[in-house]
């Protein structure tokens, strides 16, 4: 039923309480739902802890329009974004960005880093401009969207052992990792150019086409844009992706052998001009890995 201008004239009470009435219908679809949040839910990050109830208002300001009301990644916008990679659905529990071991939670801090730095490439901006406190408020908001944070505990960070001298030789053994041994040229191409064989098969778990890293664009990748990002993102993989975790098969020499050698890939790159992500406060943090 619509008010014509003339009743609305005639029934001023009336028509003040329908939109009374809108306006409550309205409110209450913008009101996130929490699906399984039992309570109040922390985050943990150094020093710093996080609050989902403020990080809900922060949610509702700054995420909703991608992440949607429901955290599922169906934001109004999620649409519109570039390069056809949707907003993350937070209510699987998946994320790329991990320090942990493919298949585990992230640890908050991971989630912390990943805010920060937001996803290069993507609709996900870096959220440089909101505090730490902001940040660790938000993490605890976006663990309550899946009942794993309720269930699991996130397994310990891999670690990252001091990198060893960036040298040719350490380039060809890291060659030869990535064109035989390894196979990475399968999906990222012989030149790194992301053309591999296999690229163009590529799905996310959503089933939405992903391409494989081009090294030869950029100097950052998702993830980071250390020395150390880059050793950790590949041991361990960027899960929800085709992109699997190679801590397994490497050793932690391979490993650096393999970061002097991605490096070469990468024509932007500039050694030890890495931009550095913004770190987890407290925390004896990757990023001040030396960039030889
Ligand atoms: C303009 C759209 C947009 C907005 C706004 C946005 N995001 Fe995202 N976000 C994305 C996209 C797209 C991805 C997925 C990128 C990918 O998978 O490569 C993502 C991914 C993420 C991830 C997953 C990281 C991982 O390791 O998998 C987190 C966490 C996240 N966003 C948090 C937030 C928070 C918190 C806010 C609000 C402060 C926010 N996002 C606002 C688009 C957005
Ligand atoms: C089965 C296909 C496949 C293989 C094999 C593969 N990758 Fe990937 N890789 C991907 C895909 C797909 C992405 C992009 C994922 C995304 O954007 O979310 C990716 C992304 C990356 C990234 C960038 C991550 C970021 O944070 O932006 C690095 C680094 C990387 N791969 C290294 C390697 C290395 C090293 C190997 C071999 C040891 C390898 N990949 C083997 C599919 C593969």
């Amino acid at each position: 039923m619509t008010l014509g201008v003339g009743a609305r004239l005639i029934l001023p009470g009336a028509a003040c309480l329908l939109l009374t009435a809108f306006a409550a219908i309205c409110s209450a679809q913008i009101d996130i739902h929490i699906h399984t949040a039992t309570g109040p839910a922390e985050s943990h990050i150094g020093k710093l802890t996080g609050h989902s109830k403020t990080g809900k208002q922060l949610y509702r300001r700054y995420c909703i329009g991608c992440h949607g009301p429901n955290g599922d990644g169906t934001g109004e916008n999620a649409p519109y974004l570039a390069g056809g990679i949707l907003p993350r659905d937070f209510t699987s529990g998946i994320f790329k960005c991990r320090s942990t071991p493919s298949g585990s939670l992230p640890q908050d801090s991971d989630l912390f880093d990943a805010v920060g730095r937001g996803l290069v490439d993507t609709g996900m901006p870096p959220w440089g401009p909101l505090t730490e406190q902001d940040r660790a408020d938000l993490v605890a908001f976006i663990k309550t969207f899946s009942p794993r944070f309720e269930e699991e505990r996130p397994e310990k960070s891999i670690v990252i052992p001091a990198e060893s001298a960036d040298n040719p030789e350490s380039q060809k053994r890291g060659e030869e990792l990535y064109q035989k041994t390894l196979k990475c040229f399968e999906c990222h191409g012989k030149g790194g150019k992301g053309d591999g064989p296999s690229a163009p098969t590529l799905r996310d778990n959503q089933g939405n086409r992903i391409p494989p890293y081009d090294f030869t664009t950029g100097s950052r990748f998702k993830c980071g844009a250390t020395n150390a990002d880059l050793y950790r993102i590949f041991m361990t993989g960027l899960d929800g992706t085709p992109m699997p975790a190679w801590s397994d098969w490497v050793s932690p020499d391979q490993g650096w052998d393999l970061v002097h050698y991605l490096r070469t890939l990468q024509v932007n790159y500039k050694a030890g001009k890495s931009k550095t992500a913004p770190s987890s406060p407290g925390k004896p943090h990757l990023e001040k890995t030396k960039v030889k």
